[in-house]
């Protein structure tokens, strides 16, 4: 059966190569069946958590921009796909800012499947370890969460590098083997 898909995108760097690697495996989970949308966060207004805890009673966030429709378009899907650019070994502030987010309505993601894809710089694709843990760390706290795969792609530095680097053809296949 065909899957509901949501890639979010979280580089700053369009058609940069995180953002390039989730085309690739959008373009992969589209020619297998599955309905796929992508979100790039560049695009979107998502303010800071500011830990004022209004959301712990009202499951509303006080603040009011882009972040109900992501979480709308989370429950919507049946797959995740999570796509950062390694920053000082962890994600980029655009993809954190938007899991402290979740605060309000973390709750109502479930049962969800999860895929990551991450770029560095680095050729050592165990240093980008401590990233995947940061994402795994989301993942940890909404119920029923599984990850379901993980794309290391190393030794990507400039934009574009992704298009020709081996990442590419297997960003294709990790969405073309979901159905
Ligand atoms: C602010 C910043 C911090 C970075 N930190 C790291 C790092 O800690 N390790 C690394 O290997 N690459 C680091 N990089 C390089 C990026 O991870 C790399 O260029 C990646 O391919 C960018 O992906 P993107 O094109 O999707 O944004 C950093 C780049 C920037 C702009």
């Amino acid at each position: 059966m065909s899957k509901k898909i949501l890639i979010i995108s979280s580089s700053p760097r369009k058609g940069g190569n995180s953002d390039s690697l989730c085309d690739s495996f959008q373009c992969g989970a589209e020619e297998a069946g599955n309905s796929v949308k992508k979100i790039a966060l560049r695009e979107k207004n998502i303010a800071c958590c500011t830990g004022c805890g209004a959301c712990a009673l009202s499951h509303k966030c006080v603040q009011q921009d882009d972040m109900d429709v992501i979480v709308d378009e989370m429950i919507a899907a049946d797959i995740i796909v999570l796509a950062t650019p390694v920053y000082f070994y962890t994600m980029c502030a655009q993809l954190k800012t938007m899991i402290d987010r979740m605060n309000a309505r973390y709750t109502e993601v479930v049962n969800k499947a999860f895929y990551f894809i991450l770029t560095a710089e680095t050729t050592d694709a165990q240093k980008m370890e401590r990233t995947a843990d940061g994402l795994r760390g989301f993942l940890a706290c909404l119920k029923g969460a599984e990850e379901m795969g993980i794309l290391y792609a190393p030794g990507l530095g400039k934009a574009g590098a992704a298009r020709s680097s081996p990442a590419f053809q297997k960003a294709y296949e990790m969405g073309k083997r979901i159905h």
